[in-house]
């Protein structure tokens, strides 16, 4: 058997499903990647664009890098493996996407309630009052060159809604992790974790894939490239995780699933 015929079985045996996703998933919806040549992080310093000190430093140039990234959401579509999540979504009986990722592709593929575990490039906070709200209409590259940046009602200077380097994950989706994790403790192979598109070198230690493998879990990795991840997961498959979710789910996903039967 190929690793993609295994992981087709897999797919058809699994009742609860946890996917662990990173930018690799929308690399071919044409989002860099951190990581390697051309990655974001090449061309930045992440303690000047991605920490709490780097804001306080210079607010300027931490709108520049995520205002940049806002204005190319809308130029960007979904790409088959966004849709073939939202659609492994409305067939497992239990199902959970986390994902790293602050762009929006997932929703605009149909995914209803994925965990955006490092924030989201919708949503911008105030840093006086605390105050979340939907960022709507990203500020123009010119106002935030001139430092004409967002701000709250209260009169605070609003920040990006992501997770710099350095902050607490949100406890909430922690749980909401947990406690899918938990409740899978007696599902064995059925629960099936996909590792996909991440290099581990941020995530590898939130223990997303490694818990679920402790309890018995499939752990399956779609990345092109080895990762940190590649030692510790059951099957990898080297592939683009657009081109393999959508030749591998219209196998899987036309049937319905034996539990709603
Ligand atoms: P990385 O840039 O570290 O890794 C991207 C991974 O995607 C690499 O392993 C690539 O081989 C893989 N990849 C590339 N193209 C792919 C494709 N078509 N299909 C599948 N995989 C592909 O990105 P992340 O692991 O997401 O955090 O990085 C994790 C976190 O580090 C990010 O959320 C961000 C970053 O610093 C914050 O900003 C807090």
């Amino acid at each position: 058997m190929t690793p993609e015929t295994t992981l087709v079985q897999w797919l058809r045996e699994a009742r609860r499903v946890l996917v662990f996703c990173g930018a690799g998933i929308s690399a071919e919806s044409g989002i860099p990647t951190f990581r390697g040549a051309g990655g974001l992080w090449e061309g930045h310093r992440i303690e000047d664009v991605a920490t709490p000190e780097g804001f306080a430093r210079d607010p300027v140039l931490v709108w520049q890098f995520d205002a940049a990234r806002q204005h190319a959401l809308p130029t960007v579509s979904p790409n088959p493996a966004h849709e073939m999540l939202a659609a492994m979504e409305r067939h497992y009986p239990a199902f959970l996407l986390v994902t790293q990722n602050v762009d929006d592709l997932h929703e605009r593929a149909g995914s209803r309630d994925a965990i955006h575990l490092h924030g989201s490039l919708d949503e911008v906070r105030c840093t006086l009052c605390g105050r979340q709200r939907p960022l709507g209409s990203p500020p123009s590259l010119a106002d935030v060159r001139r430092g004409v940046l967002p701000h709250c009602a209260c009169g605070g200077l609003e920040r990006p809604g992501v997770v710099w380097f350095g902050e607490m994950l949100n406890p909430t989706h922690l749980r909401s992790i947990e406690k899918f994790i938990e409740t899978g403790w007696n599902d064995g192979p059925a629960f099936l974790v996909l590792v996909i598109g991440t290099s581990g070198v941020v995530g590898g230690d939130y223990g997303i894939h490694s818990l679920p493998a402790a309890l018995g879990a499939r752990v399956v990795e779609i990345n092109p490239e080895e990762t940190l991840l590649s030692s510790e997961v059951d099957l990898a498959v080297r592939a683009p995780a657009g081109a393999l979710l959508g030749r591998v789910w219209p196998e899987v996903g036309s049937a319905e699933h034996p539990a709603a039967r």
